[in-house]
């Protein structure tokens, strides 16, 4: 079996569905990982090659059909030059719009070789009673069979185009209109939530204001505070998530290509 001495890790993940895909897939190779974790606002920032002998296996969540902005734009610094990669868009169970092709023609523009891609699901980051608790047991028996396939492709290494569902141009990206409100009777000024924030939408001193603007509903503020003094609330919200029970409580399967 061909082997790599490094394992990079690119991934943004609000709410650590993503990251723990990421971590799955990496965790069956061998070699030394080194993470780039885009949530982090310092990170991503400036153009970065790889050795010849790595593995990069990136992870994206979903947002409104496309990548998160944040993270595509950041993704973008990530150059490839035949490195093998292997690339996975995650999606709470609703839909994967144009992700899965956004993610796949980033990377080949920048020289990647992708060995393996798909779209897993995994409980939605917002909307949590959907796909809640994935992914699960057999979500990840059919990642590990994938990985199988991968480790068999990146031997071969042969590497031919592969075809991935998406359109172009690519659905309008539409920000979520919702931003987590912080319940100061419960927030004990840890600053967690603005340190974890990919937008600096929370102030440094005031974690109880929120940039309604900058914020881009990613949910990482909400997942890292220790007290659950921030959630979504509204009409909105409400009606959001009788929608997607009503719609999308069916269960969609990952599908992977190679
Ligand atoms: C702003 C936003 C938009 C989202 N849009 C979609 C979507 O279009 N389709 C979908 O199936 N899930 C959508 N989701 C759900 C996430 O893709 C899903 O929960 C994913 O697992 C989140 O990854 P994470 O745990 O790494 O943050 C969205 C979540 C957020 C926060
Ligand atoms: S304030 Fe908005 S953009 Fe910032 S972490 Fe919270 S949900 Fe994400
Ligand atoms: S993470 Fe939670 S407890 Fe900490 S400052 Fe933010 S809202 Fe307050």
């Amino acid at each position: 079996m061909k082997t790599f001495t490094k394992i990079a890790k690119i991934y943004f993940s609000p709410s650590s569905t993503t990251r723990k895909i990421v971590d799955e897939i990496a965790n069956k190779f061998e070699g030394t990982q080194e993470e780039y974790d885009l949530l982090n606002a310092a990170s991503g920032n400036t153009p970065k090659e790889f050795d010849d002998d790595t593995l990069v296996i990136v992870g994206m969540p979903i947002f409104a059909g496309r990548l998160p902005k944040t993270a595509s734009k950041k993704l973008m610094n990530f150059k490839g030059e035949n490195i093998p990669a292997i690339a996975i868009v995650n999606y709470g169970n609703v839909n994967i719009g144009d992700a899965l092709l956004e993610l796949n023609d980033i990377l080949k523009e920048n020289g990647f070789n992708i060995a393996g891609t798909g779209a897993t699901v995994s409980q939605h980051s917002i909307v949590t009673d959907v796909a809640t608790g994935r992914p699960d047991s057999k979500d990840l028996e059919k990642l590990n069979e994938f990985v199988e396939k991968c480790k068999e492709k990146l031997d071969s290494e042969e590497f031919e185009n592969i075809e991935v569902p998406g359109n172009k141009p690519y659905c309008e990206y539409k920000k979520v209109p919702l931003a987590p409100i912080c319940d100061e009777s419960l927030c004990v000024y840890c600053y967690e939530c603005v340190s974890s924030c990919p937008e600096e939408a929370i102030p440094d001193m005031a974690p109880a204001e929120t940039d309604t603007n900058l914020c881009s509903a990613c949910t990482a503020c909400i997942y890292a505070c220790p007290e659950d003094a921030r959630y979504f609330t509204g009409d909105l919200f409400e009606g959001m998530k009788e929608k997607f029970l009503a719609n999308f409580s069916k269960r969609k399967e990952s599908e992977f290509y190679l």
